[in-house]
């Protein structure tokens, strides 16, 4: 005996119910998630929800909705995600984006100045960078990150959206930063620390580790960011950390013993501590 065909209406109730123990918006999940299986978008659910799944559909949608079950991200699922005001593709090697490095996109562009040379350092997705060239055509970024995934990735989200004025670059703390100084460096570095529960939670527990993780309690890649960045500074440069909402002293007191002049904590929109801004 064959089953009933079900209606969308149907999967997508059935999916809310499903989500609801492992995710704090299970409707909004369920129809990003039967939008991408079905290859329309979230109006034309909303406008047919009657609609038949055909046993194909129905398939793939339940199969999304298994894996976000098993603490997958909808953005990983879907395979793209938004940033600011555009979207890029994202993979299961590179960390999805997270609202709080908007905050990250917006202050880096304040103040830069014209034909700014900006080095961003672990760019996974390519996000910020992408942000900065798209507002910015004007300047020249290096993009970084150790991953060579995560480089090919950063650079088709790039051609994607006709970028040409990013260079990608493989490398770790060791490589050598191409350029003499720069009027911006920025970075959201890993600065989980290693046993913090969070990395246990929905989405984040299935992302890759080192992105997220650093030892001396989340510190070290911040620490060895800041010292790094002192042998590339004139008078107006300016340092941009993304760090945990915990470590807005810490981070202050790390590049001031590197070296950095002056430095200030900046908030996120809920006003928790989020970033770490330093000049000369
Ligand atoms: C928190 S993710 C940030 C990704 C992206 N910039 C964003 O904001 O969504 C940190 C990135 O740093 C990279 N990374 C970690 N350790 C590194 C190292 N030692 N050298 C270069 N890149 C590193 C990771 O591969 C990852 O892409």
């Amino acid at each position: 005996m064959t089953a009933e065909p079900l209606t969308l209406r149907q999967a997508l109730l059935e999916s809310r119910i499903r989500l609801s123990s492992c995710s704090d918006s299970p409707a909004i999940d369920a129809e990003w998630l039967w939008s991408h299986a079905l290859r329309r978008s979230r109006v034309w659910l909303m406008a047919h929800s009657e609609w038949l799944l055909t046993p194909a559909e129905q398939a793939r949608g339940e199969s999304l909705v298994s894996r976000r079950q098993e603490g997958y991200s909808v953005a990983h699922l879907c395979g793209e995600c938004e940033f600011l005001d555009f979207s890029v593709r994202l993979t299961p090697q590179v960390l999805v984006p997270r609202p709080e490095t908007e905050l990250l996109a917006e202050q880096a562009l304040r103040g830069l100045p014209r034909r700014a040379r900006i080095l961003e350092w672990g760019t996974g997705s390519g996000v910020l960078a992408l942000a900065l060239a798209l507002a910015r055509p004007d300047c020249r970024i290096l993009a970084l990150d150790q991953s060579r995934t995560a480089i090919k990735l950063a650079q088709s989200n790039a051609l994607r959206l006709r970028l040409t004025n990013i260079r990608f670059m493989q490398g770790d703390w060791r490589c050598r930063w191409p350029g003499s100084t720069f009027d911006l460096i920025l970075a959201n570095p890993p600065y989980v620390a290693l046993h913090d529960p969070h990395l246990q939670s929905p989405g984040v527990c299935r992302e890759p580790r080192h992105a997220l993780v650093a030892p001396v309690r989340g510190t070290q890649a911040i620490r060895i960011l800041a010292v790094k960045a002192r042998r590339h500074v004139h008078r107006r440069t300016r340092l941009l950390l993304e760090h945990g909402a915990d470590q807005g002293d810490v981070c202050r007191k790390i590049v001031e013993r590197a070296g950095w002049g002056r430095s200030k904590t900046l908030a996120d929109l809920p006003g928790l501590p989020r970033a770490c801004l330093a000049s000369h």
